[in-house]
């Protein structure tokens, strides 16, 4: 089973996948938890190069193919391995992602981008992505305090600094993607007590699990 979790900054994703993580555990599911960019040891570096703030003058293009041989690499080495190995593989992030920051953030072609992406996940598509979806101010609000809390500001922050309105784009992106395929893309609302969205998204992904 392959679960991605999505959506713009600050929405709680990585809180969401801890308790999801714990959740499935104490049910006696073998839980692999990763993310993209970075899931691989090769995307590691290639996290540090896309997020770093030192690299401002990345190219849409460039920053595009640095993404996706993240995830190419992240699917060979690291998901389908673990799928194979009857984990249940949570991801922080996935080829939605392209399709909202690279497509409508950037302004990118969303028909090449999910073609593109079709190269990169070579036919492993997510059994369920569930969209966390928040008003971006309210997302980068949390998404900067955290990051200046962590002390990560330079070495993360090249989306942070992106415009409100880039990350209304996104936002939309998001939601076309999931109004396009409600088969697999289930909306979260994001707002509220992290313990009233992980009932949200277990009851999502139990209902996936026993289908
Ligand atoms: P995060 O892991 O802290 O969410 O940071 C990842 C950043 O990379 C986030 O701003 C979204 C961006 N991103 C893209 O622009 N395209 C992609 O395909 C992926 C996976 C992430």
């Amino acid at each position: 089973m392959f679960i991605t979790f999505e959506g713009i900054e600050g929405t709680g994703k990585s809180t969401q996948i801890a308790l999801l993580q714990q959740h499935l555990e104490s049910q006696g599911h073998k839980v692999r938890v990763t993310l993209e960019p970075g899931g691989s040891r090769i995307g590691a570096e290639l996290r540090r190069v896309l997020l770093s703030l030192e690299n401002r003058d990345l190219t849409p293009q460039a920053e595009l193919f640095l993404y996706l041989a993240d995830r190419a690499q992240h699917v060979a080495q690291v998901v389908r391995p673990a799928i194979a190995a009857g984990a249940v593989v949570l991801s922080d992030r996935f080829a939605d992602s392209t399709v909202a920051y690279q497509g409508y953030g950037r302004g990118m072609d969303p028909e090449l981008l999910h073609r593109l992406n079709a190269v990169a996940v070579d036919g492993l598509w997510p059994d369920l992505t569930l969209l966390l979806d928040l008003d971006p101010v309210i997302g980068l609000e949390r998404a900067m305090s955290r990051n200046s809390r962590e002390g990560k500001t330079n070495a993360e922050g090249r989306f942070e600094a992106e415009s409100i309105a880039f990350h209304t784009r996104v936002r939309q992106g998001f939601l076309d993607l999931a109004a396009r395929s409600p088969e697999r893309i289930s909306i979260v609302d994001a707002t509220g007590a992290p313990e009233d969205i992980a009932l949200r998204v277990r009851a999502l992904v139990e209902a996936k699990l026993h289908a």
